[in-house]
């Protein structure tokens, strides 16, 4: 029996907790299976890529395209360049791709020119806002891939809105919940709570990165205002994300940081670090995608300062709520938790860490 040749594409923090327990499910069938982990280097500092490495044991990527950080139309074009030149050497079977990355589009690309199968892990999922760069990326690589492998029936639901044949449509689960399931308990024993000296529920936990919200000196300044206020009452730890520490010092709002007395910055923290720094966070501030769902399966509640979302699934089930961008918002909302009103919620279907099974199960011969 010949085997499948698949190659699992990774590139930006939120792609290696994903694609790492397919990797592992995968290598359960090695007489079925022949694996190949893409790194294209979109992500590249240590705390942004090997710590995750090291945390999800994952192994060293077969293929490291080192393409580094640039204008969308560079990068894009870098990661094409480079990984068409890996597709026309190894001509694999299927190449999967994760979320919605520029190393998401640009590979997916990639393949299906050259007549090679795509799978879409986290399908489906649609915020609207085309403004938004991930969203390009999303309908970009929903309508090449040839398996959308959806995380919530909210993603099965746009697809066939948008004329996808529902035999292409899967509808497996959060594969970020198989990793979070998969490391809990090491999580539970990460000592960052000591180390940054602080305790269970004393705290608020940060994280921002959006274009939308820091690549503006007026968006950082109305975030910043609020969190000035918002620690009065309570410590906040912001482990930064290397665009927003760049766009600081591009604004000139370093010293405004440091002068918060109750804010903890600190460098990205690795993934059991930040499993844990939710699950005992009184709340969570962010505009991330990832930690939306999180939090919710924590039943920690999140606010996202955004003005929509692509996992509105955490809405209708979860403890996430989106805030506008302003600074008294950002307060109320804080201080509405911080006064006891919290939010409850529950895990959606398929968040129960066997994603990568349901998967599996779909190219295994049948
Ligand atoms: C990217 C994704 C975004 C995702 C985020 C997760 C796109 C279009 N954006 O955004 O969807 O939510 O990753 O974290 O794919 N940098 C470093 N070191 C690194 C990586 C980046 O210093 O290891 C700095 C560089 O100055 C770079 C900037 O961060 O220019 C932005 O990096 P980039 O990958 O372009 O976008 P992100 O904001 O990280
Ligand atoms: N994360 C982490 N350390 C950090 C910040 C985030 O391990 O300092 C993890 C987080 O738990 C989640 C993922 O990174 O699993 C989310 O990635 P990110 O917010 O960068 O991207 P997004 O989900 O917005 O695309």
């Amino acid at each position: 029996m010949k085997k499948q040749k698949i190659h699992l594409i990774v590139g930006a923090r939120p792609n290696f907790m994903k694609m790492a327990p397919l990797y592992k499910e995968f290598t359960k069938y090695p007489e079925e299976f022949e694996l190949k982990l893409i790194h294209t280097g979109q992500h590249y500092d240590e705390r942004m890529s090997k710590f995750f490495f090291d945390d999800l044991q994952m192994p060293v990527p077969d293929e490291y395209l080192e393409v580094g950080s640039g204008s969308h139309g560079q990068q894009t074009a870098r990661i094409m360049e480079r990984y068409e030149e890996v597709l026309l050497k190894d001509k694999p079977d299927l190449v999967i791709v994760a979320g919605d990355v520029n190393s998401t589009s640009a590979c997916a690309i990639d393949a299906v020119k050259l007549h090679i199968p795509v799978a879409h892990l986290e399908a489906g999922l649609r915020s609207f806002a085309r403004t938004m760069p991930e969203e390009i990326n999303r309908i970009l690589t929903d309508a090449i891939s040839d398996y959308l492998l959806t995380p919530s029936p909210d993603g099965d639901e746009n697809l066939l809105q948008e004329g996808v044949p529902k035999e292409k449509i899967f509808f497996v689960g959060n594969i970020m919940i198989d990793s979070l399931v998969q490391y809990r308990e090491k999580a539970r024993q990460s000592k960052i709570l000591e180390e940054l000296k602080i305790e269970n529920q004393d705290y608020a936990l940060i994280t921002l990165h959006r274009p939308s919200n820091v690549d503006s000196e007026k968006g950082l300044l109305i975030i910043l205002n609020a969190f000035a206020e918002i620690s009065q009452k309570i410590k906040l730890v912001f482990p930064i994300h290397p665009r927003t520490r760049k766009q600081i010092a591009v604004f000139g709002l370093e010293e405004k940081v440091k002068n918060m007395p109750n804010l903890i910055l600190t460098e990205p923290v690795g993934y059991y670090d930040f499993l844990k720094l939710q699950m005992e966070a009184k709340f969570i501030l962010t505009d991330s995608g990832g930690i939306q769902e999180e939090s919710t399966y924590f039943g920690i509640p999140c606010l996202t300062l955004r003005p929509q979302t692509e996992r509105p699934i955490t809405i209708w089930e979860g403890t996430n709520k989106l805030v506008k961008l302003e600074t008294d918002d950002i307060i109320k909302e804080a201080k509405n938790i911080l006064d006891g009103n919290i939010k409850k919620g529950k895990i959606p279907k398929y968040w129960d860490g066997k994603t990568a099974e349901r998967v599996v199960k779909i190219f295994r011969i049948k």
